[in-house]
């Protein structure tokens, strides 16, 4: 069962820097379970994924075992979830498993040519996952492919399986016409909300995840996330913790630090999850995606001693799966011989315990959420979980978690410069800007 730790957020840990009873009281409780309570209604479509009907789903696994690759065409929501799978239950998957998944989430030329030289699309199933249906990035390489595809006189619907919405878009309209494989990415989802629905379960499924163990973990972290006292609900108090850090204490930034490398593309995930919800109107929480040790290296001087806006949140593993004693090895040396006898997963599991005692010493906040094992069961957990509490931020700090108007503007200007109808006028103004002068250019 996955914990979470607040103490290390309250007075009695911090004193004066801490949280205390009366603080959680402010709390609009009453609020909170009035918008849980309406689900998809409140814009919490997510909370109906662990009860989704997988047959398609399954259906689409089995057309991809055929196939040595499989290859994502995403971004946001519709990438990083599937990696953050794949990277936490299939670690080094391509060396070891078949079919190879690749990601391809940009637009960069260079990655998805080095894709196009390892890999043979008469042997890849090809994933193209866009609810909108108009994402420039998925559309240009989805573009890309199909044409490779007629080059190489393969038929399109051999290959490629869209995860798109059920009417609505672009893709669909493709999918029907061409009667392509289609699995539906329900409207009341939203894409960073996304991956326990067709979007991550797929690739789960080809990648051999056990996709209704990730279902199950969801369901029972919703059950607990459902609770409508404070105090026995985590979504709410972590939300709660950090909404109140911020207008007390003006913690500004979210650091996310899984003490595993199996959770470092779950950090990246939280980070789009954390950083689209929360930053509008002029609030929210900046993410920081982490992983340790290796940021301890890396990151945790400024933790400790730079500014005191963050709060930090770590994920401690109980069990990794495996363990290496380190051997009886250079006795005489100071260096070396204290760690003789011990093991690796000792060796982390002190320095993240270590870590919270140090940051506590210093009036740091941190928060733990501890998981048993990196396994579909509780990954699924921690998936729910931090939606859960994203959403429960949103609700606090007065904006809507679900949208994300501040990304249009850029959209539009690229759509305006690439010359699609409708964008004449943001055309134009790109061009002017392009005019701009030149003397700060060094
Ligand atoms: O969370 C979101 O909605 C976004 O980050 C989307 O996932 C991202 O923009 C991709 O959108 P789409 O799936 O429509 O291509």
């Amino acid at each position: 069962m996955t914990r979470v730790d607040f103490t290390n957020i309250t007075k009695d840990s911090l004193g004066t820097a801490g949280l205390a009873d009366e603080d959680f009281n402010s709390i609009d409780i009453k609020k909170l379970n009035e918008l849980f309570g309406a689900g998809a209604k409140a814009g919490l479509g997510f909370f109906d994924l662990p009860g989704q009907d997988v047959s398609s789903v399954i259906t689409a696994v089995k057309k991809t075992a055929q196939f040595d690759n499989f290859l994502v065409l995403g971004i946001g929501g519709s990438a990083l979830g599937p990696r953050s799978i794949l990277d936490a239950l299939s670690p080094l998957h391509n060396l070891r498993k078949k079919p190879r998944v690749f990601i391809y989430d940009n637009v960069d030329p260079m990655t998805l040519e080095s894709i196009f030289s390892i890999i043979d699309l008469k042997n890849t199933a090809v994933n193209v996952i866009t609810k909108s249906g108009s994402t420039a990035e998925t559309i240009a390489s989805f573009m890309i492919i199909w044409h490779r595809l007629k080059e190489l006189n393969l038929k399109p619907a051999d290959h490629l399986i869209i995860t798109t919405d059920p009417e609505k878009g672009s893709m669909r309209k493709i999918a029907d016409e061409y009667k392509i494989t289609a699995l539906d990415l329900p409207p009341a989802v939203g894409g960073r909300f996304s991956v326990l629905s067709p979007v991550g379960l797929l690739m789960a499924g080809a990648a051999g995840v056990d996709i209704e163990a990730l279902l199950e973990g969801s369901a029972h972290m919703h059950t607990v996330c459902m609770q409508k006292d404070l105090y026995k609900n985590p979504a709410y108090l972590f939300a709660a913790s950090v909404y109140l850090m911020n207008k007390k204490f003006s913690r500004t930034t979210t650091v996310l630090v899984p003490y595993a490398d199996r959770l470092k593309s779950f950090s990246e995930w939280f980070c789009q999850l954390w950083g689209e919800s929360l930053g509008k109107d002029g609030t929210g929480l900046s993410p920081y995606p982490s992983v340790g040790t290796t940021d301890q290296h890396s990151q945790l001087q400024l933790w400790m001693e730079g500014p005191n806006d963050k709060v930090i949140v770590f994920i401690a593993v109980d069990d990794y799966g495996t363990d290496i004693r380190m051997p009886d090895e250079f006795a005489g040396l100071d260096a070396m011989g204290y760690l003789s006898g011990h093991t690796l997963a000792e060796l982390i599991k002190t320095e993240q315990e270590a870590t919270e005692i140090a940051l506590t010493k210093k009036s740091r906040p941190s928060i733990t959420v501890r998981v048993p094992a990196i396994d579909a069961f509780h990954l699924g957990q921690l998936f729910h979980f931090f939606e859960a509490a994203t959403a429960a931020a949103g609700f606090l700090f007065g904006i809507n978690p679900f949208d994300q108007p501040g990304v249009e503007e850029g959209k539009n200007l690229t759509y305006g410069m690439m010359g699609k109808k409708g964008y004449e006028d943001k055309a134009a103004e790109f061009a002017e800007y392009r005019k701009k002068s030149s003397r700060l250019v060094i």
